[in-house]
């Protein structure tokens, strides 16, 4: 197999940037292909944290091409502090390992303004609990026909008739929610002194995801958020704005879907969201608390605290399905280590059904209630595993018992924050 598709099959920070961090030793190129820098990927090597929002995570290891394809929103004065960060931890970022997509569209402050604008107008049950980095408004923008895209930083008279197009929107639009027109001549003056350092790395991503497969290079494509995020398929409206599901990863760079040979699902042990919207097994009690104080469970882009709850093997299941999950890699298993019982969710009750699948309305989805199956938990330790012999039965029955509810295979297996904490079963790979 060459091509690899690693996405979140929860509602995001399920451990995508660990796996594919881990994965990228066996890839050439990774490429991010929806999402901006909402995400917020870790990555612990030797101890030594790395933070990643709108890098690929495969930029660590250096000698690998990442990309960051058209299928993102891209903030660039946040891209060109995120690379001065890393570059500071020592990692070489350079136009010959970095390449953005020149169709890519533009997150510019008046999108993180009206994000927060927004939110802050909202009322109880309408807030999204957004990260506030304008991924709503710059999608708007994208599929509005005004985004100033990255190739439109290249020539001045195309960059003021863009801009000149998106104020055409946003100015009214601000007026109505009582904050300043743009300062046209500042935005200007902004784009045009970062413009040099993002052209930089501006190719046709497209052509070139496209030599590269013909050559045989292995690509690794490493998505953002959660599928329960999605804007189709999540929890609407308490979701993000872009597709998240592995079908995106191709529009997302210019890609044939032919080129996807593997589907990675990202799958927490248990579950977390960050954020407003519904989440039928969630915790408020000391279990809850547990989780995520063992998980560590606060956001790596706003800090916030994660809610947390069992494992939902009715959502895992359809986001297997709707991503062509082939293989999922189940992180933060040690954090369920001395647990008495572990409950994990099979059903949900709704006007005297089970449902084996979360029904659409959100008026119905408030009246889920979690049907759970109860199991053993274990007392020894499974942190810092490396093989399934380090692992005590009653770890490895749950592991079995989450297969067999999600209809899907373990592939991969963490145990800790660290690299090198993981256990490999499948190689997703291997031809
Ligand atoms: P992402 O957004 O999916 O990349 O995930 P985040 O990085 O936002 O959140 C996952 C958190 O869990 C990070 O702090 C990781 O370092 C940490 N992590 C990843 N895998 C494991 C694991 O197997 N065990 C533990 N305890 N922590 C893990
Ligand atoms: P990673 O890649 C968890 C959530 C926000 C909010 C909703 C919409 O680290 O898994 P947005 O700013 O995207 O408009 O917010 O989506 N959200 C995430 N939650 N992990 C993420 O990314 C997220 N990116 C966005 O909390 O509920
Ligand atoms: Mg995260």
């Amino acid at each position: 197999m060459a091509n690899v598709v690693v996405v979140g099959a929860q509602w995001g920070d399920e451990g995508k940037g660990k796996i594919v961090d881990w994965l990228s030793e066996r890839a050439d190129v990774i490429a991010r292909f929806q999402g901006g820098h909402n995400a917020g990927h870790t990555l612990v090597v030797d101890g030594t944290v790395y933070k990643l929002h709108a890098l690929p995570s495969g930029v660590v290891r250096g000698g690998k091409l990442s990309v960051i394809g058209n299928g993102v929103v891209l903030d660039p004065w946040h891209l060109m502090r995120e690379i001065e960060t890393i570059r500071a931890q020592g990692v070489q970022i350079s136009p010959e390992t970095l390449m953005i997509a020149e169709n890519t569209p533009l997150i510019l402050p008046i999108h993180g303004e009206l994000d927060r604008a927004r939110e802050e107008a909202a009322s109880t049950g309408t807030k999204i609990g957004t990260t506030g980095r304008g991924i709503g408004p710059a999608y708007e923008d994208k599929v509005g026909r005004r985004s100033v895209r990255v190739a439109d930083l290249a020539d001045d008279a195309t960059l003021e008739a863009r801009v000149d197009r998106a104020l055409q929107h946003h100015n009214p639009l601000r007026r109505g929610l009582g904050i300043a027109p743009v300062d046209r001549d500042r935005l200007l003056a902004d784009l045009r002194q970062i413009a040099p350092q993002v052209l930089e790395y501006a190719a046709p991503v497209w052509k070139v995801m496209n030599e590269k497969r013909r050559a045989g290079k292995r690509i690794l494509f490493e998505g953002a958020q959660g599928a329960l995020l999605d804007i189709d398929f999540g929890t609407y409206p308490f979701v993000t704005s872009s597709n998240v599901i592995a079908g995106q990863a191709a529009t997302g760079v210019g890609i044939g879907p032919g080129a996807i040979d593997f589907v990675l699902g990202i799958v927490k042990a248990y579950t977390t969201r960050v954020g407003e919207g519904p989440f039928p097994t969630e915790l408020e009690d000391a279990d809850g608390q547990r989780l995520g104080e063992r998980g560590h469970e606060f956001g790596t882009t706003t800090g916030r605290k994660r809610r947390c709850g069992w494992f939902d093997a009715v959502l895992v299941r359809q986001t297997c399905a709707t991503s062509g999950v082939n293989g999922i890699a189940l992180t933060k298993l040690d954090v369920l280590d001395g647990f008495e019982t572990l409950r994990i969710c099979t059903g949900y009750a709704l006007d005297g059904e089970v449902l084996d699948y979360l029904p659409t309305a959100a008026e119905q989805q408030a009246r889920c209630v979690p049907v759970y199956e109860e199991m053993p938990g274990w007392s020894e330790t499974t942190e810092g595993a490396r093989s399934w012999a380090d692992l005590p039965a009653n770890a490895i029955k749950y592991v079995r018992r989450v297969e067999e509810l999600i209809q899907c295979p373990v592939a991969m297996l963490s145990t800790s924050p660290e690299r090198e904490d993981t256990i490999l079963v499948t190689d997703p790979f291997a031809d």
